[in-house]
């Protein structure tokens, strides 16, 4: 299963994946990274570990079809089969996303339904939950509202700041995210009635 990783930022999701991948019998292999964002820091990243990165660069192009028509260009040179959104940072439209509807994920830094959008970890901490943590789910229109295929949880704990307590789900979105891929990959993450049926042990 060939995945391309778009990215916008730092990375680190992506470089869990990219490692993950190297180990035998990984279902997936990671053919492309791909930033909206010229100066992402992954880039380089991906760059050092022998990967294709790229920029698709959205302040290029007039307006959202465009970009989204160049970088589906960009996915199809790569014969991409699955697209794993990690730390990308624009909204895609309806129509982009149907055609990949079912092959393309993301990683939510929270445990959803819970906090979707933005500064998830500052509105845990205002919220006062216990428990926080990371969602892997199926892109759909809407923001973080797709099927969800694993999430794991992190305990909020005395005195957390939103820095410490999003390193802490942080830790945990490089476990889950690569787990979550893989079964993906193996075809264990069907949707079925609109939700992830679950197939095996939890992530
Ligand atoms: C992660 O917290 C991810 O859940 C969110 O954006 C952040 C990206 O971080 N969608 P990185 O670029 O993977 O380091």
């Amino acid at each position: 299963t060939r995945v391309a990783v778009l990215i916008s930022g730092r990375g680190s999701n992506m470089a869990a994946l990219i490692e993950a991948a190297k180990a035998p019998g990984y279902p997936a292999e990671i053919v492309a990274v791909l930033s909206n964002r010229p100066d992402a820091k992954g880039l380089e990243l991906a760059r050092a570990a022998g990967l294709h990165a790229e920029a698709v660069d959205h302040k290029a192009f007039s307006s959202r079809e465009e970009f989204e028509a160049a970088l589906e260009a960009r996915l199809e040179v790569h014969v991409a089969d699955i697209v794993a959104l990690a730390g990308f940072m624009r909204l895609m439209t309806p129509s982009f996303v149907e055609r990949w509807a079912g092959r393309m994920i993301n990683i939510h830094p929270a445990l959803l339904p819970a906090f979707k959008g933005l500064h998830t970890h500052e509105r845990a901490l205002a919220a006062g939950v216990r428990l926080h943590g990371c969602t892997v789910h199926y892109v759909t229109p809407g923001m973080d509202e797709g099927p969800i295929i694993a999430q794991a949880a992190v305990p909020v704990l005395a005195g957390d700041t939103a820095d410490v307590l999003g390193a802490r789900v942080l830790a945990a979105e490089h476990r889950l995210y690569p787990a979550a891929l893989a079964r993906v990959a193996r075809g264990e993450a069907p949707i079925v009635a609109g939700r992830v049926a679950i197939t095996g042990e939890d992530l």
